[in-house]
């Protein structure tokens, strides 16, 4: 396992006290914390870098561009990509937007089909609701089996002639399944289909080649993997973004502009309309460094180990109390680092408030996914979501919590 108490001293955050007691943040699926290397990046890039990029022809000008185009070239080698498919975005959604905008509202028509997973989050989902109401395609869904993991039959008997895009998350946030991409691309290629992968869970926690994922596009959030908020990838395939038209338009992504039109920069900036967040770059490739420092080989083996071991505490918790369900496939190998449970009779929200009077972050709600949790048949849950720096005592400390609130709340 990862040394976590010699990796937890990169992170400020974590030395915190919350309520009188040492901070377990284990609500790394809604956002991760920022490493010591990270901060410096941002504070540096603001105090000796800052200019705008690709505007000026003053030195400072010139140095933030290619600290800009240089983040972009440490995005594009962490996924196996080329610099110019690489689009920075705000988010893993506006990624999602951009192709469902782009390429979604320009080529469907009605009775098209967007396929996309049951276990969605609102990301790859409301954008795609969004373009078939305006285009008259419908959304098909593929559910989870019932142990949460692929229904490769169920996808297989809903892929056909009239599936034009194929939509799905490459792990749950809820789940915590890791979803099999590369075979759902092979088969929705067979039928033409564009697919699109929202990564924002997967990126952070699992090796990713887009070359081994065979898809079309490919967005994630920079926050989710230790980086600063409001940085976002979209891979783009090269092929896709010559006939692309741009989702957002102004300034910095036009070669030429008449009073009545205007042409557009190469890819990747005729999809970078306006000053873009050049530090949130900068801090983005700063983070991809410390995650390349310890591997992300690594980071997956220990993530591995700890959801065994909150698996094993998880069932034994569910042994002497049958109103706790644990959600998505017992099998540590085949999801990322998170839990997310039911407790029968006691409102998420109210387990949430008891563990974080002992200093436990964790989240509680429908987590941007309510499809899945209706197709459940369940109310709000509980996610606990672990990372690098979170160790077993962090987990110990998850469940001696729960086990608190059961007490509290079921007495
Ligand atoms: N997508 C984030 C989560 O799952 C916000 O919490």
């Amino acid at each position: 396992m990862l040394d976590t108490n010699t990796l937890k001293k990169d992170f400020p955050i974590l030395e915190m006290k919350v309520n009188g007691k040492d901070l377990v943040y284990l609500d790394n699926a809604a956002t991760t914390q920022k490493p010591e290397k990270v901060l410096a990046a941002v504070d540096t890039y603001y105090r000796i870098c800052n200019a705008n990029v690709h505007r000026g022809s003053h030195t400072l000008s010139d140095n933030a561009t290619s600290l800009y185009e240089r983040s972009r070239e440490s995005v594009a080698k962490f996924i196996g990509a080329k610099p110019t498919e690489i689009i920075f975005t705000r988010n893993a959604t506006e990624g999602i937007n951009l192709v469902a905008y782009s390429y979604g509202l320009a080529t469907l028509h009605a009775g098209d089909e967007i396929l996309i997973g049951g276990w969605e989050h609102h990301s790859n989902l409301v954008p795609w609701q969004e373009v078939c109401r305006k285009t008259g395609a419908r959304l098909v869904y593929t559910y989870p089996d019932n142990q949460g993991l692929f229904d490769f039959a169920d996808f297989c008997s809903k892929l056909g002639a009239r599936t034009k895009i194929v939509a799905v998350g490459h792990a749950s946030n809820v789940l915590g399944t890791i979803y099999p991409v590369a075979e759902i691309a092979a088969e929705a290629k067979k039928v033409g289909a564009l697919v699109v992968v929202d990564g924002a869970q997967s990126l952070p926690h699992l090796p990713v080649n887009i070359k081994q994922l065979s898809c079309d596009a490919l967005a994630f959030s920079g926050h989710k993997m230790l980086g600063p908020m409001g940085i976002g990838v979209l891979w783009l395939d090269e092929s896709l973004q010559e006939s692309l038209s741009p989702f957002l338009t102004g300034g910095g992504m036009v070669l030429e502009v008449d009073e009545n039109k205007a042409s557009w920069e190469k890819p990747p900036h005729k999809f970078e309309a306006g000053t873009p967040n050049v530090s949130g770059a900068v801090g983005l490739a700063a983070a991809i460094d410390y995650i390349k420092t310890i591997g992300i080989e690594e980071i997956r083996k220990h993530e591995i180990e700890l959801s065994s071991y909150a698996l094993q505490a998880f069932a034994d918790l569910a042994r002497g109390f049958q109103n706790l369900r644990i959600l998505g496939p017992m099998d540590a190998t085949k999801r990322t680092g998170l839990i997310s449970f039911h407790m029968q009779g006691v409102h998420a929200h109210d387990v949430s408030a008891i563990l974080d009077q002992r200093g436990i972050a964790v989240r509680s709600g429908y987590h941007c996914a309510m499809p899945l949790h209706t197709h459940l048949g369940i109310g709000p849950t509980v996610r606990a979501s672990w990372y690098l720096y979170n160790s077993q005592a962090d987990i110990t400390a998850l469940v001696s919590g729960i086990s608190d609130a059961k007490k509290i709340l079921l007495a």
